[in-house]
């Protein structure tokens, strides 16, 4: 670890306290999630030689509490035939002692054709790690006809019988996207190929051309009682608005279903896991069965965005906070999975009734540039509820309205990736809204009633990131919050 360079970056203003960043470098995917013992590692794309694309490798981190992370440096790096252009993406299940791991190995040719080859890693102690002496578990070699070497990020889950599946991101040779399915008694194989996961409803022409980062986890849907298995994927260049409603490079969404063999059946339709700016490659928690913890992890980033103001204190992008998924109604709900007794000091906020135009500003006990609030409101009809968060002359807003979310960013320092994005909101179950905001120096997380989430980097002018909450064209009703302020220690 360069601790020169890791300096350099933590004394960034805009770097992150409580998300998990890389110590400098680049940071993009988080990588093997594992919890053993009650301690939470997480693995992540590194690139500590960014902007130079040399040397990616998996960074570790571990911690007890998932907003204090321990800096463990590089868990292994590029140094195989195989893997020689990068340890791309992949996954952890645990192991009898330790965890087992898939990842890709990245090879480029100078023509400009690659190679994938997925390769198992394991670890007794989570500080050696140690590649399958055998090599490539699925060699680029035995990548099965009509995929493209866009072949790679294995996710690893137990099935019915202890069997282990692997699902695996792919392009295929018509360049679409899909996911293909492998089963092993154990994670070093052999993997047998299943075949091609058959996803009713998706339309494969304008579902993008290549699916990254796919997830597949069970849940029972607390409101049905009913178990689902949920497939999450990353499209890239999808044209159905319905996938993409932004129209942007790349999306993350996920479609509930059932999985009978290789077909995910009786499917909801793609929602968005998260509509923000910066949301992208996000991962589930390795559980020991079929249900895993439904504990998550993104990158709070995208693929095309990295050039971003902390490139001058050496470090880009950053990992989203912790979220625990619960299914209802066929529709994923997020709540941060953080204790608020863990996260700082907090304080109740009093109840007020803004009328129109009124604006309260909301008091945090500690550092503004770091916190969690959760307010309840209710908006009356016409009316909007608009938060500010930042500094007074260059906030970023969140507009809620009746049916939608609108965020602007458009006064901060960083909008490569967008100033402004109005998001449907579907109607609340009762009268009140509950909001959840995470602001934490450059990167801000909006939930709204756990079902619409929004992710940003927000880079903010220098000093206190206040957050007013102001009535527009009718009366809000601040019915209850609270406000914590995250304490490093
Ligand atoms: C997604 C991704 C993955 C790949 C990794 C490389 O952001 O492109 O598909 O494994 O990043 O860093």
């Amino acid at each position: 670890m360069d601790l020169e360079r890791s300096a350099r970056t933590l004394t960034d203003p805009d770097a992150p306290s409580f998300h998990l960043s890389a110590p400098y470098g680049r940071i993009n995917d988080p990588n093997g999630l594992i919890v053993v013992d009650g301690v939470a590692h997480a693995f992540y794309q590194w690139g500590p030689s960014f902007p130079d694309r040399a040397g990616i490798g998996w960074g570790h981190a571990s911690s007890s509490d998932l907003i204090r992370w321990t800096h463990h440096g590089m868990a292994f790096e590029p140094d195989a035939d195989y893997d020689r252009d990068g340890c791309y993406s992949g996954s952890a299940i645990a192991a009898d002692t330790g965890a087992d791991f898939l990842y890709t190995g990245n090879v480029k040719h100078p023509d400009g054709t690659r190679e994938a080859h997925q390769v198992h890693v394991h670890t007794d102690d989570f500080v050696t790690f140690t590649k399958n002496v055998d090599g490539p578990v699925v060699p680029d070699a035995a990548r099965p006809p009509g995929y493209t070497a866009h072949f790679r990020d294995p996710m690893v889950y137990a099935c019915d019988g202890g069997r282990l599946r692997m699902c695996i991101g792919v392009q295929r040779t018509d360049e679409t996207g899909a996911v293909l399915l492998y089963s092993a008694e154990s994670a070093a194989g052999p993997w047998r190929f299943d075949g091609e996961l058959a996803v009713g409803g998706l339309d494969a022409a304008s579902a993008g051309y290549m699916w990254e980062c796919p997830n597949i986890f069970r849940l029972t849907d607390e409101e049905t009682g009913i178990e689902h298995d949920v497939l999450v994927i990353c499209p890239q260049g999808a044209t159905d608005p319905a996938i993409n409603p932004f129209g942007v490079a790349d999306v993350c969404g996920y479609v509930v279903g059932r999985l009978d063999g290789t077909h995910l059946r009786d499917t909801t339709g793609f929602r968005l896991l998260d509509a923000g700016f910066e949301f992208y490659a996000p991962q589930v928690f390795a559980g020991r069965d079929t249900t895993r913890d439904a504990l998550l992890l993104s990158w709070a980033g995208m693929p095309a965005e990295d050039d971003q103001p902390s490139r001058a204190h050496d470090w880009v992008h950053t990992l989203s906070a912790p979220r625990r998924l619960t299914l209802r109604g066929g529709v994923l709900h997020q709540a941060p999975a953080v204790d608020r007794a863990d996260f700082g000091v907090t304080i109740p906020l009093d109840s007020a009734a803004l009328e129109a135009d009124e604006s309260l500003a909301l008091p945090v006990p500690g550092d503004a540039r770091t916190s969690w609030l959760t307010l309840r409101v209710r908006i009356a009809d016409g009316a909007q509820a608009r938060l500010r968060i930042g500094p007074d002359a260059a906030p970023l807003t969140v507009d809620l309205d009746a049916d939608a979310l609108t965020v602007d960013r458009s006064a901060t320092r960083y909008v490569d990736g967008g100033a402004r994005r109005e998001v449907a909101l579907p109607a609340p179950a009762g009268a009140v809204r509950t909001i959840d905001l995470l602001i934490d120096r450059s990167v801000v997380e909006v939930i709204v009633d756990g079902t619409v989430a929004f992710t940003a980097r927000a880079f903010f002018a220098p000093g206190p990131v206040a957050v007013t909450l102001k009535a527009v064209g009718g009366g809000v009703t601040l019915v209850e919050g609270e406000s914590s302020a995250f304490s490093a220690h």
